[in-house]
């Protein structure tokens, strides 16, 4: 069986930086910098402009993480696609980035298979583990694994919204997952979810168990959607306490099985929702500071793309580099959380 390891690394952020100001200023939310900071460490984050979807935000991404594995986006078998906000409701955002990477075009075209994985904050790690899964069983040479979000088009932009809306930011990541003999890579993953939270973080936007699935207007088509269904909706301290227990129980769980001491790890890759949860994770595991790297304070929470963007630049500022020990930890809507242990 070969091994599964981490070939490329890429990110993309958009140029446009929001800061906490501006979401008061220009957008004319209540809401202080010092509000921000201190509940959640974020500084500012990034919005894509309009005309630019969450697919588009992801090929430079995905390009720069084939051009680090040496490959050409053609000799991809596989391409998974993390996100929560898909560019339209179908087909997803995977064939999207396909058809944008060119590789249906030309005289010689791939049709590799394209699959969008819809785990929010642990859409990563579950894609990680399903393109382990896809290579270590010989299916697949090469898996590219994106996650990406658009969150700037889908938030409520009003006070109403604040506590949600201050959070999040627009990024993508990208890896490719590829099969090695050499003694390195993804030495296990850890996939959990809890169905009974689906209310406790969750964006419905239409309901199918509703005939029709919207409150339709008028009879030329129009429907209507109520303020809470159209944006997300979360229950912060219940999400808060959830991320910490299952995070720390991921990790734990993840070196038992690998007979792995937490001392043992070089670096922590933890998914950015709120520098708290990190800090509480952290503390409780006794994971030293210098262990841990962060996007959160000038990205905000970027969802399935935290950890690849994390990853990303870890190994783009020498920060990761090969024989460390890695360590990811995620947790998101659902509740799903993951983690994995790879020997970098
Ligand atoms: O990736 C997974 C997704 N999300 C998370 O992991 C988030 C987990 N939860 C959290 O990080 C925290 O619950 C938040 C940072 C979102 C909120 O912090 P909190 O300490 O739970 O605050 P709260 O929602 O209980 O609100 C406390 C007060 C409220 O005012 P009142 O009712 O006490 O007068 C809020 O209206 O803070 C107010 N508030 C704000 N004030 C200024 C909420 N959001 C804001 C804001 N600016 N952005």
């Amino acid at each position: 069986m070969p091994n599964a390891y981490i070939s490329g690394t890429g990110m993309h952020v958009p140029e446009r930086v929001v800061t906490n100001d501006d979401l008061r200023e220009q957008y004319g939310i209540d809401t202080t910098h010092e509000w921000i900071v201190q509940r959640t460490g974020i500084e500012q984050r990034h919005y894509a402009p309009v005309g630019v979807g969450t697919a588009e935000l992801a090929v430079p991404a995905a390009q720069q993480a084939i051009a680090n594995a040496g490959l050409q986006a053609r000799d991809l078998d596989m391409i998974l696609f993390a996100t929560l906000s898909p560019d339209m409701h179908f087909p997803g955002g995977a064939v999207m980035l396909q058809r944008r990477l060119g590789v249906c075009d030309g005289d010689s075209p791939r049709f590799m298979g394209a699959m969008d994985i819809r785990n929010q904050c642990s859409g990563f790690l579950y894609g990680l583990a399903t393109a382990t899964a896809m290579v270590q069983t010989g299916g697949c040479k090469h898996v590219l694994v994106v996650g990406s979000e658009i969150h700037s088009a889908a938030l409520d932009f009003t006070t109403r919204g604040r506590t949600v809306t201050t959070l999040f930011g627009d990024a993508a990541g990208a890896v490719v997952v590829s099969a090695t003999d050499e003694d390195r890579g993804v030495r296990g993953w850890w996939l959990g979810a809890d169905g009974r939270h689906v209310d406790a973080l969750k964006m419905e936007i239409f309901n199918t168990a509703k005939r029709p699935f919207m409150e339709m207007e008028s009879t030329d088509g129009y429907a209507r959607i109520s303020p809470e269904m159209l944006w997300p909706h979360m229950e912060g301290k219940t999400v808060f306490k959830n991320a910490i227990e299952r995070m720390c129980q991921a990790l734990m769980q993840a070196c038992w099985e690998k007979n792995t001491q937490l001392e043992e790890i070089d670096l922590f890759v933890f998914h950015q929702a709120n520098m708290r949860i990190n800090q509480y994770v952290a503390k409780q595991l006794n994971i030293p500071d210098s262990k841990l790297i962060h996007n959160i304070h000038k990205m905000g929470n970027t969802t399935a793309a935290t950890i690849p963007t994390l990853l990303s630049e870890a190994v783009d500022t020498g920060r990761l580099t090969r024989g460390m020990k890695v360590a990811m930890v995620a947790f998101g809507a659902g509740f799903t959380w993951g983690a994995a242990l790879v020997d970098w």
